[in-house]
């Protein structure tokens, strides 16, 4: 047992949400960053908030034999299908929710900005999160996502790929890496400065729902830099 965890200890959180997504509740109980932060081991994780990893490596264990919707494993699924469920998935839900979550933050800072000055900043990082989303899913819409599927049908049919569509793929990635840095960090900042989300007792239903909505643009963003940086991208680079 021992042994075992001892290796165990030493792969990436990526690596345990690749191959099993209900890892990640438990990363998000201990506040451990499994999307942009997904390249740390797991003992480094550890040793930065002063935990077992014993204990984490049990929970972790307890939640992917939990009864229940098994996770569906999206580390074997084919590229072109993997690409069609980011899209379908978290491209749209930003599409749904992005100007909205702009409009409320707007709004509640205007109504709450006085006695919270903190929605003010919010809602400046939420204008520049949009405006930057727009290149960020455009980049992979029109430019990587395109070329994975041409080099992913090229390897299928053993024809070489393109010289072309392999350096738009490297530089692409590097491009996207940083993005979604930049994302990640934005989103932190935003939770960090609404006091983890935490509903002052003097404020309006829309105050409560834009909260309720930050939370869950952060779960969707988590999901979707998870399925990117861990899954699609080390496939893609290995094309
Ligand atoms: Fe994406
Ligand atoms: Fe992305």
């Amino acid at each position: 047992m021992n042994s075992d965890h001892k290796e165990s200890r030493d792969r990436t959180i990526g690596e345990f949400v690749a191959e099993d997504y209900r890892s990640a509740q438990v990363f998000e109980d201990y506040d451990i960053d499994f999307c942009c932060g997904g390249q740390k081991t797991l003992a480094a994780a550890c040793r930065e908030k002063s935990l077992d990893p014993a204990v984490l490596l049990r929970e972790i264990e307890a939640a992917k034999n939990a009864p229940g919707e098994a996770s569906e494993d999206f580390s074997s699924m084919k590229l072109p299908a993997l690409i069609d469920h980011i899209v379908v998935t978290h491209h749209a839900f930003l599409n749904e929710n992005t100007g909205q979550i702009v409009a409320y933050t707007r709004k509640i800072a205007e109504v709450h900005g006085g006695r919270h000055p903190e929605v003010i900043e919010i809602a400046a990082i939420f204008d520049q999160i949009e405006a930057d989303l727009v290149g960020h899913l455009d980049e992979e819409e029109k430019v990587l996502f395109p070329a994975i599927n041409r080099l992913s049908e090229a390897s299928r049919d053993e024809t070489p790929p393109t010289a072309e569509d392999r350096a738009v793929i490297r530089d692409s990635l590097t491009v996207l890496h940083r993005e979604h840095e930049d994302i990640g960090d934005a989103v932190h900042r935003i939770r960090s400065l609404a006091n983890d989300y935490a509903i002052p007792e003097d404020v309006c239903n829309t105050f409560k729902v834009t909260y309720g909505k930050l939370r869950e643009f952060e779960d969707d963003l988590h999901k979707h830099v998870h399925l990117e940086n861990n899954i699609l991208f080390p496939r893609a680079a290995d094309l």
